[in-house]
């Protein structure tokens, strides 16, 4: 049902916030396939802003999955609502001027859509962390790819799930052969072109 008394007006702005931190409140929404890399690089990043004197955040898709979305699977349905409360959390954070990587597979166009509309366009930088299926199956850190295959896990994103890579995204990165501290180095360098951080 529709909350027709909002309070917004009420509180301090998104602006005075971004003033007293000397930060735009952004997302760096990473997506990819399990394994891609995604979470290494958001950690050596997130250390790489704050180095550089940046506030920010990490919203990791396991560990969200492990306490405000433990309620959710894999279908359709729990991944669209997933990113929408992770991409909720998104907005509250970025209207603290934090700056917010958030890491979720995410694996349609429709999902990280739904992703942007709330976050909103110009406040969301798509990083496509797109290490390919075979490199991440080599890799498979969880161990998740083998029992995938085994048909122990069912709809899983690449095996029996679809992963539709993004069609523009702002940052691509394959992570074969990169270390995670030069993906975060070239993250970082785009960020500031964009944003002028
Ligand atoms: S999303 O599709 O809803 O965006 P999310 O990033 O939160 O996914 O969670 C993906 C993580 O959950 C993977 O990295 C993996 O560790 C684990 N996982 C467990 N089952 C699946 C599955 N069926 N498909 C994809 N990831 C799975």
């Amino acid at each position: 049902m529709e909350n027709i008394y909002p309070n917004f007006s009420r509180f301090e702005s998104r602006e005075q916030k971004e003033r007293q931190l000397y930060q735009q409140g952004i997302t760096l929404w990473f997506t990819g396939l399990s394994g891609a890399g995604k979470s290494v690089i958001a950690a050596a990043l997130e250390r790489l802003l704050t180095a550089n004197g940046y506030f920010s955040t990490v919203l990791d898709g396991d560990n969200l999955r492990d306490g405000i979305n433990s309620d959710l699977g894999f279908s359709a349905t729990d991944r669209a609502e997933n990113i929408r409360r992770t991409a909720e959390i998104c907005r509250l954070m970025n209207n603290c001027a934090i700056i917010v990587i958030a890491t979720l597979v995410s694996p349609t166009e429709e999902l990280r859509e739904l992703a942007r509309r709330i976050i909103g366009r110009q406040r969301m930088v798509t990083v496509y962390i797109s290490t390919p299926l075979t490199e991440c199956e080599r890799r498979d850190s969880k161990g998740l790819y083998a029992r995938a295959r085994r048909g122990e896990i069912g709809d899983f994103t690449g095996i029996s799930a679809p992963f539709e890579a993004p069609q523009k995204p702002e940052v691509e990165i394959d992570t074969t052969g990169v270390s995670p501290k030069k993906c975060a180095e070239i993250i970082f360098s785009t960020i500031k072109e964009i944003y002028g951080l």
